[in-house]
């Protein structure tokens, strides 16, 4: 497994391997990798000959009140899992950046949707530094967790507005046995909060349940969900509700469901925020 610093270092591992008629698969990261990013290398791995890993917390997409420093880096042990995972190469720049680099990219309106209202340049800071990856690594395709449901809509949307040449794959969420969304803040849970967490995945559940059976008001499909999340609930609920996949519009909750349809959640424990969805229908189509 090779390690390269420098975005020149990639690239030139990229172009070789793809001369020589390799199909490269890439899944960018912050690194602290767990189960649901070993998921993400699987399928890169199924749907490539090679496989490139990045680790790089980007600055650009914490907002002033979020802690850039905190974020956890824990290299040896991704290294580690990239090695169990057959990674043929792992990108970990310094930094991505010059000091004055300015030029940024936006999807706007997008970016300031549910997660994008909450985090304001969150999703500026993601799509630009996913552009300037993709540049890099001129990868064939990218592995994206449904996890982060908002940012695989996201890099879809600029894959087709900027005509990438990459093929998005969006790779299901790995649980917990309980349910719990797999994900690099759930150790800052508490274990009564850990506990209490399960219930974001069950109030989505019910949704769904509501939603195979024959339910079509956005209304009723929310409703039923909340009656679950009332029962243990978190100490906040920042949204639980309902996106057009291709618009990103919140759906009207009076209106009837007519194509697929994405269900969000984002919940807080102490000041840990937890995020979830559920898909209704084939939105990765
Ligand atoms: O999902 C992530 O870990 C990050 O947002 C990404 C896509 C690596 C961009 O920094």
């Amino acid at each position: 497994m090779e390690i390269l610093r420098t975005a020149g270092e990639f690239r030139a591992w990229s172009r070789k391997t793809r001369l020589a008629g390799q199909r490269h698969g890439f899944v960018p990261t912050m690194g602290a990798l767990h189960e649901g990013h070993a998921s993400l290398l699987r399928e890169a791995k199924r749907r490539a000959d090679v496989v490139s890993l990045s680790i790089y917390v980007n600055p650009t997409q914490f907002g002033p009140s979020e802690d850039f420093q905190k974020y956890p880096r824990t290299w040896e042990a991704d290294v580690a899992t990239a090695e169990r995972e057959g990674v043929d190469a792992i990108f970990a720049p310094q930094t991505l950046y010059t000091p004055d680099s300015i030029t940024q990219v936006v999807l706007p309106g997008w970016n300031a949707v549910l997660e994008g209202e909450i985090r304001p340049g969150h999703f500026d800071g993601v799509a630009t530094v996913v552009a300037k990856l993709f540049h890099i690594a001129e990868c064939d395709l990218a592995v994206f967790g449904q996890k982060d449901a908002q940012q695989a809509l996201l890099v879809r949307r600029m894959i087709r507005d900027l005509d990438l040449p990459v093929d998005l794959v969006v790779a299901p969420t790995i649980r917990e046995e309980d349910g719990l969304a797999m994900s690099s803040r759930n150790r800052y849970l508490s274990s009564e909060d850990r506990s209490r967490s399960v219930v974001l995945s069950r109030a989505l559940g019910a949704s769904v349940d509501a939603w195979k059976g024959g339910e079509t008001s956005p209304e009723k499909i929310l409703a039923a969900g909340w009656r679950v999340l009332g029962g243990t609930p978190p100490d906040s609920v920042d949204y639980f509700t309902l996106l057009d996949p291709d618009s990103l519009a919140v759906l009207d909750a009076r209106a009837t469901l007519e194509g697929p349809a994405i269900l969000v959640v984002a919940a807080r424990y102490g000041s840990t925020r937890l995020l979830d969805n559920a898909v209704l229908g084939n939105v990765w189509a």
